[in-house]
C-alpha cells in the first residue's frame, strides 16, 4: 500500500476496487467476492457481493489459527463494581461459541434479529459476538435510553430474543435494567420469543417464568456453536441513531464490507499494530463502541478494554491514566467531553503523574469538534499527539482522520485533518455546487461510500434515500455543515438538521419536541441546544403554555423535564426549560432555533428578514436571561 497520505488517498479514489480487494485480502472468506463493488441498485451500492465469511471467525477463531490464543483480547475494567478480568482470544472464542449455542438451541438462526440492551460487561461483547457467530442479526440498545425508546426499537427490529442484565451501575446509583426491559415489551407489539437474563449481584431481577432465562443457568448447559457463513452483503447489526423525529433510524451494517474498512483503519488510520491495547472508552451502546471497543481490535489482532466506569469520580480524574498504565493501552479513543470532565476536575494534570504511561503513545477524538482548550491540555499533559477524527454512526468509522498509520500529518486546530482514503468529500454549497476552497457548505460524500458503511436503514429504503441521498444527487449528504481549507483540510462546523451534540451523545431536538408536546398544559413548544461547557451542547426547551392555564411555571417545567427523561431517558440531559408567550417564527411558520441558541449563547445574530414579528425576540431574551442565559 501506499506510504504517504496523499498517495493512498490518490490510489483509493482512482482505483476503489484495487484499493480495497487489497485490503480484503487481509480478511478470511470462506468464498470469495464476485464483485468488489456492485452497482447493479444504484443508488445503493454494495461491497464484495457473492463473497461469503463470519464475522465473528474474523474477530476470534482466526488469531487462534495464527497463534495468539494466549493473548489477551478483552480486558474487562470496572471501577464500579471494583473488579477487573481478563479474557485470552482462546477463552473468549469458547465462551461466546457457547453462548451462540445457547441462542442456537432456542430457535435463533441466520437473519433473526436479537437485542442487547445490556451495560458495560464481558457478556455483552459475547453476546453481540456469538449473533454474529450464528449470522443473526444484533442491535444493542444504550441502557441510557427508557423503556419507551426500547419499545420503538423491539417493534421496528422485532428480535427473536432479548439479551439483557439485571442492573447497570451508574455512580452513586444502581440502574435496574429488567424492569425497564419488562415495561417496554409491554408497550411494544412485537413479543421476543426468549430472554436471556445476566443476573448480576447488584440488583437481581424477577424473571417471567416461560419466557426469561438465567444466564448462567444457559451457558452451563450449552454447547458450542461453530461459525455459519453468511453473505458478505447480508446484515451483521442494526444500530438505532437519532433521526430529526422520534423514530429513530436503523442503520444497518454489512459483515464483509465491514470486517474490510475496520481492519484496514486499524493499521491505517490508529497505527496500532497486532497486539498492541486499545482503549476506546465509550459505551457498546454507541456505534464508537461497536467499531472500536469490539469489532475493529479484535478484528486487527488487539486487546480490547472494555471499561465500566467513568472518567472522573470512579474514584477520581486519574481514573484513565491507571487504565492506560495497568493495561499498557498504546491508543485511547474517547470524546472531547470525557476530557473537558477530567481537566475541569485536575487542571494541573498531576494525576497523570502518579502513572506509568511511556507505553502511551497516541490519544484520539471524535463524536464533536475538538476545542482548543481541550486539544492543548491533552497535548501539553499528555505529550502524545492528540488526533481529532470525524464519523457518524451512519459511517461506521471515520471520514476525516489524521492517518497517522500511514503518514502523520500536522495537526491544524479545530480539524479532523483531511478526507481518510475511500472518502470523496465535498462541500456543497446553497446553489448545489461545489464550493471554493474556504467556503462554507454542506459537507456531502461523493457516492458510493466506501465499505463499512451503512447499505441501508433497517426496513426503511425510502427513508434511506430521502433523509441522505435526495438532495443532492449522486452524494450522501452527511448533515454535517462545513469547510474544506485550501490545503485540503476539513473543518466540521454544526448539524443541518435538528440534531444536538451532548456529551458526545446524538439526540433529536424533535424526539424532545414530541415529549413537550404531550403536556396537557403544553400548547407549543421548541427545543434547541445551547453551549454547555462540560458537555459540549445541552438541550433548552422553550414552552408556550396553553390558554387559560396558569399554573406555577417552574412546576410544569418540573413535569416536562421528567416526562423527558421517563420516555427518553436520562441520557437526553434534558434539565431546563423556560415559559414564553410565543415562539419565534418566520412568517411560513418556521420556528428559528438557530436564532433563539445565538441569544441564548451570547453570540451576535441578525434579525431575520423572514421573522413574522421582530419584537417576539426581545421577549425570548428576557425569557433566557431570567434562567441566566447567556452565561458568560
Ligand atoms: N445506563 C443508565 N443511565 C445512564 C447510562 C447508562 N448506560 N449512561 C449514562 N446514563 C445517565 C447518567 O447517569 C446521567 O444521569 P443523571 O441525569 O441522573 O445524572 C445521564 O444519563 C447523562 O449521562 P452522561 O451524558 O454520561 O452525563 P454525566 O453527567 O453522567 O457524565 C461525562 C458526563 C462527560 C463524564 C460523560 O458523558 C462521559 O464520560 N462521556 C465520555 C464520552 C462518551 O462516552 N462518549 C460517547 C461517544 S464516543
Ligand atoms: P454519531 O452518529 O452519534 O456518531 O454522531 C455523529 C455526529 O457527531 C456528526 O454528524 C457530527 O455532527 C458530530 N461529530 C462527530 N465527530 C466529530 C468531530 N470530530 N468533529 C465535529 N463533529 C463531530
Amino acid at each position: 500500500m501506499a506510504d504517504t497520505y496523499q498517495s493512498a488517498y490518490d490510489l483509493a479514489l482512482a482505483d476503489p476496487e484495487g484499493f480495497w480487494s487489497a485490503a480484503a485480502e487481509q480478511v478470511h472468506w470462506t468464498r470469495k467476492w464476485d464483485r468488489v463493488f456492485d452497482d447493479s441498485d444504484a443508488p445503493f451500492y454494495r461491497w464484495f457481493s457473492g463473497g461469503e465469511l463470519n464475522t465473528c471467525y474474523n474477530a476470534l477463531d482466526l488469531h487462534i489459527d495464527q497463534g495468539r490464543a494466549e493473548q489477551a483480547a478483552l480486558i474487562y475494567d470496572s471501577p464500579v463494581t471494583d473488579s477487573r478480568r481478563s479474557y485470552t482470544f482462546l477463552q473468549l472464542r469458547d465462551e461466546v461459541a457457547r453462548f451462540a449455542g445457547a441462542l442456537a438451541v432456542r430457535g435463533v438462526s441466520r437473519g433473526d434479529r436479537v437485542i442487547i440492551y445490556m451495560p458495560m460487561v464481558p457478556e455483552t461483547v459475547i453476546a453481540m459476538l456469538a449473533c454474529a457467530r450464528l449470522g443473526a442479526v444484533h442491535s444493542v440498545v444504550f441502557g441510557g435510553f427508557a423503556a419507551s425508546e426500547l419499545a420503538v426499537r423491539i417493534d421496528d427490529a422485532t428480535p427473536y430474543a432479548i439479551v439483557s442484565a439485571s442492573c447497570g451501575i451508574e455512580p452513586g446509583r444502581v440502574v435496574e435494567y429488567k424492569p425497564l426491559l419488562d415495561q417496554a415489551i409491554g408497550m411494544a407489539a412485537h413479543k421476543p420469543e426468549v430472554c436471556i437474563v445476566l443476573q448480576r449481584p447488584q440488583a437481581r431481577a424477577a424473571m417471567v417464568p416461560g419466557r426469561d432465562l438465567d444466564w448462567q443457568e444457559v451457558m452451563a448447559a450449552a454447547e458450542p456453536h461453530g461459525c455459519v457463513a453468511v453473505a458478505a452483503t447480508d446484515p451483521l447489526y442494526i444500530l438505532y441513531t437519532s433521526g430529526t423525529t422520534g423514530q429513530p433510524k436503523g442503520v444497518v451494517r454489512d459483515n464483509g464490507g465491514h470486517v474490510v474498512a475496520l481492519k484496514w483503519s486499524m493499521e491505517n488510520i490508529y497505527g496500532v499494530d497486532p497486539g498492541e491495547t486499545f482503549w476506546a472508552a465509550s459505551d457498546v451502546g454507541w456505534v464508537v463502541g461497536h467499531s472500536y471497543i469490539v469489532y475493529a481490535p479484535l478484528f486487527a489482532g488487539n486487546t480490547t478494554v472494555l471499561y465500566e466506569g467513568k472518567p472522573v469520580g470512579t474514584p477520581d480524574p486519574g481514573a484513565f491514566w491507571r487504565v492506560i498504565a495497568e493495561n499498557n493501552v498504546s491508543a485511547l479513543f474517547t470524546a472531547p467531553t470525557a476530557f473537558r470532565a477530567i481537566k475541569k476536575e485536575d487542571p494541573g494534570g498531576e494525576h497523570i503523574k502518579r502513572y506509568d504511561m511511556s507505553g502511551f503513545k497516541r490519544l484520539f477524538l471524535a463524536g464533536e469538534r475538538t476545542d482548543s482548550d481541550t486539544l492543548h491540555w491533552a497535548e501539553q499533559k499528555l505529550g502524545v499527539p492528540v488526533i481529532d477524527h470525524w464519523w457518524q454512526t451512519e459511517t461506521g468509522w471515520a471520514i476525516a482522520a489524521n492517518c497517522v498509520g500511514i503518514e502523520q500529518l500536522p495537526v491544524k486546530e479545530g480539524s479532523p485533518s483531511k478526507p481518510v482514503p475511500g472518502w470523496d468529500l465535498k462541500v456543497i454549497d446553497e446553489t448545489g455546487n461545489e464550493a471554493a476552497p474556504g467556503n462554507i457548505g454542506t459537507l456531502a460524500v461523493k457516492l458510493p461510500l466506501p465499505p463499512g458503511t451503512f447499505p441501508t436503514l433497517w426496513n426503511a429504503r425510502q427513508r434511506h434515500f430521502d433523509s441522505y441521498l435526495a438532495e443532492f444527487a449522486g452524494y450522501y449528504n452527511t448533515a454535517d455543515a462545513g469547510v474544506i481549507d485550501e490545503d485540503g483540510y476539513v473543518f466540521v462546523m454544526s448539524r443541518t438538521d435538528d440534531i444536538i451534540n451532548v456529551a458526545g451523545h446524538r439526540l433529536s431536538t424533535g424526539a424532545m419536541e414530541e415529549v413537550l408536546a404531550d403536556h396537557a398544559d403544553v400548547a407549543e413548544c421548541a427545543v434547541t441546544g445551547v453551549a454547555d461547557e462540560l458537555k459540549g451542547q445541552a438541550p433548552l426547551g422553550l414552552l408556550v403554555l396553553s390558554a387559560g392555564c396558569e399554573r406555577d411555571e417552574a412546576e410544569v417545567v418540573a413535569e416536562v423535564v421528567q416526562m423527558v427523561r421517563e420516555r427518553i431517558g436520562p441520557v437526553a440531559a434534558f434539565k431546563q426549560a423556560v415559559v414564553v408567550g410565543r415562539l419565534p417564527k418566520t412568517r411560513s411558520g418556521k420556528i428559528l432555533r438557530g436564532t433563539v441558541r445565538k441569544i441564548a449563547d451570547g453570540e451576535d445574530w441578525q434579525m431575520p428578514a423572514t421573522i413574522d414579528d421582530p419584537a417576539i425576540l426581545d421577549e425570548i431574551a428576557e425569557a433566557l436571561a431570567r434562567i441566566g442565559y447567556p452565561r458568560a
